[in-house]
């Protein structure tokens, strides 16, 4: 099927089912063209030639041809070309080195590449280049020799490297480098003396904490946003010369040490899910801005008042191994809104455990071992959403009567839960009344 693509001058239609770009079907003098998700498979040798000097920018996906069209021999003001989901097999040297000396961004995404393609030396004047969901496990030493002092963006993830290539440390102008989603255990080779803005390392093979901190070092002044979330570090790192930093993703690695790193003071986020945290790292206390506490799924036992900073409002603490709530577990004049304590195996909560938190407004203790109603419920005075669901040793019983005033308090629907067959709205407000006084 050959398709005359509707023209405009900059842009074409995206999505269509375009086969065919046929010679003489294109306007003359387009400058950008966008041919995504058109399961193209044959370009015209001759296609691009009316606009072969005004062409700067092109992105094809979803393509079905096998090898890069000899169209491209012809391209001569070529900028950007991104390519995704289209599996290469013949990447016809000679028309990528055509479109070699201007082009300044080359994104391929999903393309099949297995090795390094050695008509990379063609591109020395590229200043972001993505190889992105590939299978890549290495890079040649001097891959980026050319590109040293050019290339500001490299973006590398979902590929198979096993540590930051060594062809990497040359890059003296990089500004961001995306290398998520391999196998990297090794930093060694990050580009020591470049201004990193951006650095994301997150879904690697990251485990040691003392390395990685030596290899930040030299961003204090410049990165201002690292990811570092599901690798393995098993410690927390020193990282509290990123002074630009904000938050700090370090969820989903497998820390259990928590008092050996440290974090720059001003940051507003950690986030901390997802580990093997025993208790809740002291340093969390020092930390001025932040405001919520994101420690769910970690192995925390217990908890005291010492805990917390007088600025948290958030608690996440779900699914850790939380048994029992005291009188100090909570510190005086909380300001802590929500509390979330879901799946924790408490089986207790003393009298005034809740009665330091009166700005509580969403309590979750749903999926604990409670048996009982907590008396200590009638000091969250403030309170407007409880959950209880899912706690199947709970029942209600005449000693809770006395909580009767505080559930009364609840419109229908904001208090959740089930003790036995009733729910505890029911309960309380058609069966305790009948209790005995
Ligand atoms: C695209 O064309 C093919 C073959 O001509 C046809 O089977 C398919 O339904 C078309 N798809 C769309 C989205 O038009
Ligand atoms: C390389 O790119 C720059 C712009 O970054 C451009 O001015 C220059 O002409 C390009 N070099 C070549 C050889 O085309
Ligand atoms: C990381 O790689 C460097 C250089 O290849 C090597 O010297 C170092 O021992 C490696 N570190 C680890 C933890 O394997
Ligand atoms: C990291 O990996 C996890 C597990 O494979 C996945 O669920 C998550 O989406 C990944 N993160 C990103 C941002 O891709
Ligand atoms: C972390 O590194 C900083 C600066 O390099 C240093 O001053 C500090 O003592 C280190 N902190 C820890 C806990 O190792």
């Amino acid at each position: 099927m050959t398709v005359i693509v509707c023209f405009v001058f900059h842009f074409i239609p995206q999505t269509n089912n375009i086969t065919h770009i046929a010679a003489g079907s294109l306007p003359p003098g387009m400058k950008e063209l966008y041919l995504l998700e058109n399961p193209l498979l044959v370009i015209d040798d001759t296609a691009f030639d009316a606009s072969a000097t005004s062409l700067q920018v092109m992105y094809l996906s979803e393509a079905r041809f096998t090898r890069i069209p000899d169209a491209f021999l012809h391209l001569k003001t070529l900028k950007l070309l991104t390519i995704y989901d289209t599996l290469i097999l013949d990447w016809n040297e000679p028309a990528l080195r055509a479109i070699s000396p201007n082009l300044q961004t080359l994104v391929l995404e999903n393309v099949g590449l297995k090795t390094w393609p050695g008509w990379m030396t063609y591109f020395t004047n590229l200043t972001e280049l993505g190889f992105n969901g590939n299978s890549l496990s290495s890079i040649p030493d001097d891959a980026f020799d050319k590109l040293a002092d050019g290339l500001l963006v490299l973006s590398l993830f979902n590929n198979r490297l096993t540590a930051v290539p060594k062809a990497v440390s040359s890059l003296k102008a990089l500004r961001s480098l995306n290398l998520q989603g391999n196998n990297i255990r090794n930093v060694t080779w990050l580009p020591q003396s470049a201004k990193l803005l951006s650095l994301f390392l997150f879904n690697n093979s990251l485990r040691d904490a003392y390395e990685l901190s030596n290899s930040l070092r030299n961003y204090g002044d410049s990165l201002t946003e690292i990811d570092l979330h599901g690798n393995q570090l098993t410690a927390l790192p020193n990282v509290s010369f990123l002074a630009k930093i904000e938050g700090l993703d370090f969820s989903s690695n497998q820390m259990s040490q928590s008092n050996t790193g440290s974090v720059p003071p001003t940051i507003n986020t950690i986030d901390l899910s997802h580990n093997s945290l025993t208790y809740i790292p002291l340093f969390l206390k020092t930390l001025r801005n932040i405001f919520e506490m994101l420690l769910s799924y970690n192995a925390i036992t217990r908890i005291t008042d010492a805990d917390f900073s007088k600025t948290i409002t958030g608690v996440d603490l779900r699914y850790n191994l939380i048994s029992e709530l005291k009188d100090n577990s909570f510190p005086a004049d909380s300001i802590i809104a929500t509390l979330q304590l879901n799946g924790n195996p408490i089986v207790a909560i003393s009298s005034l455990a809740l009665s330091t938190l009166p700005q509580l407004m969403e309590l979750n203790l749903q999926a604990t071992k409670l048996t009982r109603l907590p008396l200590a419920l009638a000091s969250l005075t403030g309170v407007r959403f409880v959950d209880f669901t899912n706690n199947p040793g709970l029942v209600c019983t005449c000693l809770e009567k006395g909580l009767g005033a505080w559930v009364a308090t609840f419109p229908r629907g904001t208090i959740l839960g089930d003790c036995g067959q009733t729910s505890i709205y029911d309960f309380f407000s058609l069966l305790s009344p009948l209790c005995p006084v």
